[in-house]
């Protein structure tokens, strides 16, 4: 059925309302703290982590522990955030759901879409899809492990329509999470796993699965302009949305879709919102490892500053040189002044 609601409207997660219905998806290698609080920062109802490894958890990975599950206080107080968990073993999931629940997540949500082989081989994200009852099991101990000190947190599942084109078996297997494990929402990302993020996604299923799912659907999958989200939304009946590649070094998506801004980000908004990205991997990492780290974010950005395309290809190349954040500064400065574009070629 179309959705009657809008994008600005709450929700509820299980117990926990959620403000909007516009959510920024786990990215790996991306989603971490900072990236989610820039997303909340332009109003993202909710943040869900980079994928985590249940195993690395439960074994009390240091880097994991430390930096994955890193949740800032600055993040906590611009909204909830939900850690997303992948895994096959229904004992070490229980461990590691009740670990993020006691680091202050609001809700967990558990991988059964990730097509990547490594991940995949393990018996974990996609493969799951082939093995329902594991993953009832793994999504069962998931809701009795995740208690915190408000008691349970809301447990969603984020998985693809099937493993190969034309399939449904993620669908059938969201009404046995709902119905046998007590998952409280499915995040549907329909396209099936063999094409991993190609092709154009099935909204269709998404609606057959928001009208028979006695739970939310989140859907996920194509959402790159304001008006793919808005259709989206209205023509499937999803409770709410997920961002994904739309929102990578664009966090001006969340308000156009939630408080009606109109236009682009000007170059100046662009530069400023790079240097806070900036600013914040030297934070979390330190500066030598964040300059290799921003190495992907800066394409992102590059492609929003509206320069002739030789001189953005020349900054791109220099910045993904750059021998650490103090030479990608200087690489970026003169891009603040009024004549930048005449003065970028000498500066590069
Ligand atoms: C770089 C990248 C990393 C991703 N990492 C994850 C992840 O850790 N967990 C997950 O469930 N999905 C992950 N996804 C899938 C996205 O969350 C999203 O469902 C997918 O990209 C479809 O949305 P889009 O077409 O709008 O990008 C990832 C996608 C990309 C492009």
């Amino acid at each position: 059925m179309p959705s009657q609601a809008r994008l600005t409207d709450s929700w509820m997660l299980g117990r926990l309302r959620v403000p909007n219905r516009v959510l920024l998806a786990p990215l790996a290698g991306i989603g971490n703290w900072f990236v989610r609080l820039q997303a909340k920062r332009y109003g993202a109802g909710m943040a869900v982590s980079e994928m985590i490894s249940s195993h690395a958890v439960h074994y009390g990975n240091r880097k994991t522990c430390t930096e994955m599950l890193r949740i800032d206080v600055r993040e906590r107080d611009a909204g909830p955030v939900a850690i997303q968990l992948f895994g096959e073993d229904p004992a070490i999931m229980r461990s590691a759901a009740a670990h993020v629940a006691r680091a202050g997540a609001d809700a967990i949500d558990i991988n059964m879409g990730c097509p990547v082989p490594k991940v995949r081989k393990t018996g974990a994200g996609a493969a799951l899809l082939a093995d329902p009852d594991r993953a009832v099991a793994v999504a069962r101990a998931a809701v009795q492990g995740a208690v915190g000190d408000a008691g349970r947190l809301p447990v969603t599942v984020k998985l693809r329509c099937g493993l190969r084109p034309g399939e449904r078996s993620g669908l059938a297997l969201a009404q046995r999470l709902v119905r046998e494990a007590g998952v409280d929402a499915i995040a549907l990302h329909p396209r099936s796993a063999d094409v991993h993020h190609k092709g154009t996604p099935q909204y269709e299923l998404a609606a057959m699965l928001a009208q028979s799912l006695p739970a939310p659907v989140i859907l996920t999958g194509g959402l790159d302009s304001a008006a793919r989200v808005r259709e989206a939304f209205a023509s499937t009946g999803v409770a709410a949305v997920m961002l994904a590649r739309g929102a990578l070094g664009n966090p001006w998506l969340f308000d156009e879709l939630l408080r009606e801004r109109q236009l682009p980000p000007t170059r100046g908004e662009v530069l400023s919102e790079l240097e806070w990205t900036i600013g914040r991997a030297v934070e979390h990492l330190g500066e030598p490892r964040a300059a290799r780290y921003l190495r992907k974010f800066y394409p992102w950005y590059v492609e929003r500053l509206a320069l002739p395309p030789a001189a953005a290809r020349q900054l791109q190349a220099a910045l993904q040189a750059a021998e650490g954040i103090g030479q990608a500064r200087r690489l970026l400065d003169p891009l603040r002044a009024p004549l930048a574009r005449d003065t970028l070629a000498a500066a590069i």
